[in-house]
This record gives C-alpha cells, structure tokens and sequence, in this order.
C-alpha cells in the first residue's frame, strides 16, 4: 500500500481483516497530509450533483456503512473514531440564495433524497445561534460528520491489530514492474519491498509516483482547500449540526470544536495559509452564526484534494495486472473511505466486489488509459 492516509489505511484494515499481508508505505505521518486537514462531513446528499448518479450513489452507500463501520472500527482498534450524528443545514441569507435553495430543494427530491424546507423560525429554533440574515434553511438529516484524525488513529490501531505493518516515514520513489505486472515498490532510500499486488493511495501524489507504465498511470491534480479549527471557550451548544452556506461550511465536533472551511484553489502543491482565505471564510460564517466571532482560533490549515480530470475517484485494478488505484476522491475521502476499502479489499483478495461492476465503470483507472482519451481518427475516402 503506497500511501497511510484515510484511504490506503481504510484499504489496509479491510484487507488484512481477509488475512492479506499488508505493508503501508507512507512518507509522511500516518493519516497526516489532507485526510489531517479534513472538515470531515459525510455528505453525500449536500454534495449531490444530478450529473454525477454513480458518485451519488457511492456516496449513499458508504455513508449507511458509517455506523456499523464505525462501531466495528472502535471494537477493533480500542478508539473512538469520533462519528458524529448531527444531520446538516443548508442556509441562505437573501432571496437569490433562497431561490437557489428551493431549487437545490427539487432537484434533491427528484433524485429521491431526504431533504426538508424550513422558514427561518424553524431553523433558528433547531439551531438557536443563527442570524436573524438566515431566510431560508433545507434540513438534510442524514448528512452526519466524523472527526478524520481521531478516524486516521483508529484505523492505524485497526490494521496493525488486524497484522498490518505501517510504516510511517518511508517514502517509495516507484512502483517495481516487471513482465508486464506490479512486483513492488522501490523506496527512496534505496530499498525494495517486493508484493504481489500494489495499492496506490498515495491522494494527489499518486500521479507524481515513478514506474508506472504509461498506459496504466491517472492524471491527478490537487485541488487546495484551507480552513480554520477553533473551539468555544464555553463549551459545546453554539452549533449542534454541520452548517453549509454556498461552498463554505462550519462542522461542530460535538464537544465545543469547530471547522470552518473551505477554499477552493487550483494553485498545485501550495499549501500555505493565506490572509484573504481566511478573512473571507471568518465574514462569510460570522454573517449567519455571530457567535462565531468569539471563538478561539486553534488552528489554520491547508490540505490537496486527490482530484481526476473527471472528478470522480478513481478505484480498482488497473491496465497492468497487479496494479491498483485508490485515489481521486477529491471532496469525500472520508465519506468514500469505508465503500472503497470494501472495493479494493474484496479486489485484492479475489471477492466479488460489494458494487456492481457496471457501477464502477465510472470510477475504473482504465477510463484514462491513452487509448480511451485518443481523440476517434476519420478516414475519408478518395
Ligand atoms: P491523503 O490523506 O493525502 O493520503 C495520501 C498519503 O500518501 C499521504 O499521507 C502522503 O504523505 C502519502 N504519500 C504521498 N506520496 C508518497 C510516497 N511517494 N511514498 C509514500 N507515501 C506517500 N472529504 C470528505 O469526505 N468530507 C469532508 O468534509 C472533507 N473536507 C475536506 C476539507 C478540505 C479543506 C480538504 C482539503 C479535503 C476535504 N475532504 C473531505 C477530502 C478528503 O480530505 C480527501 O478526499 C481524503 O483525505 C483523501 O485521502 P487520501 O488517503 O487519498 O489522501
Ligand atoms: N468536502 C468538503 C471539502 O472538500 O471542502
């Protein structure tokens, strides 16, 4: 497994739970890089897009996996992996978002989501703190949150007691082929960790990996997202569901802890923390939950979404037998994480996938493969 963040570590428990042996390579910190700067909402009816029904329905499905997910992750690992039943508000504060609100509205019910309308009293007497600028609320109650680095810890325990090696601090320069299929991988440092199969989960990264033939690599680019982590001097009770105003959202942990995120910036590997980010996303909160404005900044932060060219997560078996991706998974890593270990566990271990293989067309590596993205060449007769 080349990378230890939500995905190769969700893959890596799975996966020694069928008695595979497992070796995750990270280079970093396990669960450290973008699944650490994760807000954490599993919100698969928020982000619906009529356009992307496979995405959706993946989503559904991992998101009813959570509790049982979950429940077995702390029986396994001794932790709580800080899941979250506190269901999700849409807000808009004038008529124009209103209007775009009632249309969001129709457009959820048309695909058969759970999705309320609520006059401004209503929210505000589910969610005391909102501003009298809120005009209209949609109430998704089955959109729930989970705190990705408690998540991340739980996970590491999980594998490692299900006989997984983690290996933190070790960065692989390229994935070893030979005749045609996946033998390992080559560390930086020099070494070679020989395997017969080889999980990439290495978010944006991935695509930067050496030895990948051509024919089986994923264009990924990362998509950076900041955000700021404070808590309430108070305690919790400020904002007991997630939040979401346009692009920008607030995530209660449940225990007087808060996300605020998030940028959406195409700017490479960048992640630093800048002034105008975090100035927009305080005013824009602040505008529907003043009491906001009173809180202690803990944190500011930068994480890489793993994005594809379609946006879509890109998970199975590639061109080159041996060779897996789990990556691309650009906005809901930690929603997707529990369906795609089930995915690529089942994979790696020769089951039946929990999907359907017409459901996970859409997200084959091979649909990037040079042949598919050839543009169709015309004969035109004498
Ligand atoms: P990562 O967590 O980045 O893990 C990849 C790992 O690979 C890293 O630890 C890295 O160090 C390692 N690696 C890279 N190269 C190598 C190498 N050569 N050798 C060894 N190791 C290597 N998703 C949600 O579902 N809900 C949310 O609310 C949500 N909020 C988000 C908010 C922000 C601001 C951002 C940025 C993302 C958010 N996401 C959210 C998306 C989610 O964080 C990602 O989709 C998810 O974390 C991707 O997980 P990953 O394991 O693929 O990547
Ligand atoms: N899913 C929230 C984000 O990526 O910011």
């Amino acid at each position: 497994m080349i990378g230890g963040g939500v995905i190769g570590l969700s893959v890596a428990w799975r996966a020694a739970q069928r008695g595979l042996r497992v070796t995750v390579l990270e280079r970093g910190e396990l669960g450290g890089a973008t699944s650490y700067v994760a807000a954490g909402m599993l919100a698969p009816v928020a982000e619906a897009d009529p356009c992307e029904q496979p995405l959706l329905t993946l989503g559904i499905v991992s998101a009813r996996s959570y509790p049982a997910f979950v429940h077995e992750l702390a029986e396994a690992s001794g932790r709580d992996p800080g899941y979250l039943r506190c269901g999700t508000l849409l807000a808009a504060r004038d008529d124009d978002e209103a209007e775009a609100l009632t249309r969001e509205l129709a457009m959820r019910h048309g695909l058969g989501l759970t999705a309320h309308r609520l006059r401004a009293s209503e929210a505000r007497r589910l969610e005391p703190a909102l501003a009298p600028a809120l005009r209209l609320a949609l109430e998704l109650p089955e959109d729930h949150a989970v705190d990705p680095r408690r998540l991340t810890a739980a996970l590491a325990d999980g594998a490692r007691g299900a006989g997984a090696v983690l290996r933190a601090g070790t960065e692989v320069a390229e994935v070893m082929v030979a005749g045609g299929r996946a033998r390992g991988a080559r560390l930086r440092a020099g070494d070679q960790i020989e395997a017969d199969q080889v999980v990439i989960a290495a978010g944006p990264w991935s695509a930067t990996l050496g030895g990948i033939p051509p024919e089986a690599r994923v264009p990924l680019r990362p998509v950076k997202g900041q955000v700021l982590r404070m808590h309430d001097p108070a305690g919790p009770g400020l904002l007991s569901s997630v939040l979401r105003m346009g692009p920008a959202y607030i995530v209660p942990r449940g225990d007087g802890r808060y996300v605020l995120g998030a940028t959406m910036e195409e700017r490479g590997f960048d992640t630093s923390v800048t002034g105008g980010a975090v100035f927009e996303l305080l005013r824009d909160a602040v505008e529907l939950l003043p009491g906001l404005s009173e809180l202690v900044i803990d944190e500011l932060s930068a994480g890489l979404r793993p994005a594809a060219p379609d946006n879509a997560p890109v998970i199975g078996q590639s061109v080159t037998p041996g060779l897996i991706w789990a990556t691309g998974h650009y906005r809901n890593g930690v929603l997707l994480a529990p369906v795609t270990a089930e995915i690529v566990a089942s994979a790696l271990a020769g089951e039946c996938a929990p999907i359907g293989d017409k459901e996970l067309e859409a997200f084959a590596p091979a649909r990037f493969a040079p042949a598919r993205l050839a543009p169709s060449t015309v004969e035109i007769g004498a």
